[in-house]
């Protein structure tokens, strides 16, 4: 009777670790930004066609009230910009893209203090594209560029694909990709809702959208070698 009471304690152990597991590197994310750790705060940042974005958590990702504002540095420019409450975390609407190369400063107030957080957007590579790359950046434009953006990198609507949880050799490989086309994913990594499934996709457009993400993800540092081999839980549905 003891012994079953600890195997059950164990059972319900690990039960409790499978959220620590996801909670590892980029996956802290919750918008598909870049994160910063200072002190007892994350910082998530991303960069939107027209806006940037900060998320304020502390390490138990509970959104913290913030205020400040945001320096920009781009193209030998810099800019000012107050960052205004979003519905969730702050805004600043800025001639920006997420294509574009760009340094970032974050000089936050939360909760009384002075947080200051920097960040670095690196160049989008847009490689030569084969004919089926070509036609998958077509169709990926055409039915998926709304949600993870033209640059791949991600829009309010949904994660970036440029990201190593997506990459060749990643836990999600062409499979959960070309299913994620089929039919559209439940969420399980960030904070964006489900993916419906998505609408317009010709007959044999997934195999050349696939490539395009391919030559995409390698042309930007994401490929061929295992990116994200650390376990992964929630592909239930897959
Ligand atoms: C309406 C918005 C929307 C559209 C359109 C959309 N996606 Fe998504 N996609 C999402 C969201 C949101 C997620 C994140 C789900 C999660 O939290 O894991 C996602 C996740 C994914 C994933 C990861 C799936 C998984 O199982 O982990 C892939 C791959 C993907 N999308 C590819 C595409 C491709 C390719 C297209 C175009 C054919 C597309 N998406 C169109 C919103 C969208």
């Amino acid at each position: 009777m003891k012994f079953r009471l600890i195997a059950l304690a164990l059972i319900a152990a690990s039960a409790l670790q499978a959220p620590a597991a996801l909670a590892h590197g980029a996956m802290t994310a919750f918008y598909g930004g870049q994160i910063a750790e200072i002190g007892a705060l994350r910082v998530e940042f991303a960069v939107r066609d027209g806006a940037v974005r900060a998320w304020v958590r502390d390490l138990h990702d509970q959104s913290r009230p913030a205020s400040g504002k945001v320096t920009l540095l781009l193209g030998g420019r810099k800019l000012d910009l107050p960052l205004t409450a979003a519905p969730v975390g702050l805004k600043a609407e800025a001639p920006v893209s997420a294509k574009d190369k760009l340094a970032v400063i974050l000089n936050l107030e939360v909760e009384g203090k002075p947080v200051s957080v920097r960040f670095i957007q690196g160049d989008l590579a847009a490689p030569a594209l084969s004919t089926r790359a070509e036609a998958g950046r077509q169709a990926f434009e055409a039915v998926c560029a709304a949600c993870h953006g033209s640059a791949l990198r991600g829009t309010e609507n949904g994660p970036p694909l440029l990201h190593p949880a997506y990459a060749a050799g990643s836990a999600h490989g062409d499979d959960v990709i070309l299913a994620a086309m089929a039919n559209g994913a439940q969420s399980h990594m960030w904070k964006f809702g489900d993916m419906p499934k998505p609408k317009g996709l010709k007959a044999g457009q997934d195999q050349d959208v696939l490539a395009y993400i391919r030559v995409m993800q390698k042309a930007n540092g994401l490929g061929g070698a295992a990116q994200d081999t650390a376990p992964h839980a929630g592909h239930g549905h897959h």
